[in-house]
């Protein structure tokens, strides 16, 4: 989705909003320096706790890509079967990467971080790299763009060196978001360079392209 290699997870990672997805699972794994955030984990109070809630949310989480699975494959030509080649494949994944949430946030529960865009709790620059994905764009139905504008420069505000998001397209087809362009002009008077890189990962028909923004160099 990213477009990510190696070097690119070479210091510090943001995962924003993480949900129960297992990358931040996976990038503890290779000995990453991550943090996840998104307004459903629980607020700071002790780890035993926390770790519970977190637990319940993958448990959730698999019951939700049960419904969600049943969703893509009544609508399958919105989709490319290729790095899922089924429905099935689809599932099989989004259980493995909830089970791996489950098992990695209730183990260390505070790489797990409760907050919502447009405010995260960072201080300017606190990470090397943001990735956004399924949020921003997507429920572009739902959120306007005075949020995308406000939430993107919140994620480029914490990042040293850059941004990434993905996809661009709005849920349930339609391609990328119409406003995509007048945010990316918006952010340029802003100081903040844009790229629209194509990304081999293929699912969402027309998500085939991943935004990396780079903030503004201070003090070089
Ligand atoms: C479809 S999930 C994507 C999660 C993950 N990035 C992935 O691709 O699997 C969308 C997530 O956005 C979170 N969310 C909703 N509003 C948010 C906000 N204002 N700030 C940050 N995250 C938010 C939801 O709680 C949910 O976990």
């Amino acid at each position: 989705m990213f477009d990510l290699a190696d070097a690119d997870l070479a210091g510090s990672v943001l995962d924003c909003p993480g949900g129960a997805a297992s990358f931040t699972a996976e990038a503890r794994r290779a000995g990453v320096d991550v943090v996840a955030v998104d307004p459903t984990y629980p607020p700071a109070g002790p780890a035993a706790e926390r770790g519970r809630a977190l637990r319940a949310l993958g448990e959730h989480a698999a019951a939700e890509a049960e419904r969600g699975s049943a969703w893509a494959r009544e609508r399958a030509a919105d989709f490319a079967w290729t790095f899922f080649p089924t429905p099935e494949d689809h599932l099989a994944e989004r259980l493995r990467a909830a089970a791996a949430f489950a098992a990695h946030a209730s183990s260390e529960p505070d790489h797990y971080v409760q907050a919502s865009l447009p405010r995260l709790p960072f201080a300017d620059g606190a990470v090397d790299l943001v990735l956004c994905s399924h949020l921003l764009f997507t429920y572009a139905d739902r959120l306007d763009d005075a949020f995308h504008l406000a939430a993107l420069r919140e994620l480029v505000r914490v990042a040293r060196r850059e941004v990434r998001v993905f996809p661009l397209v709005v849920v349930g087809g339609g391609g990328e978001h119409a406003g995509l362009g007048a945010l990316l002009e918006q952010l340029a008077a802003e100081a903040v360079t844009a790229e629209l890189r194509p990304t081999d990962y293929r699912f969402q028909r027309g998500a085939d392209r991943v935004l990396v923004l780079r903030p503004r160099m201070i003090d070089g």
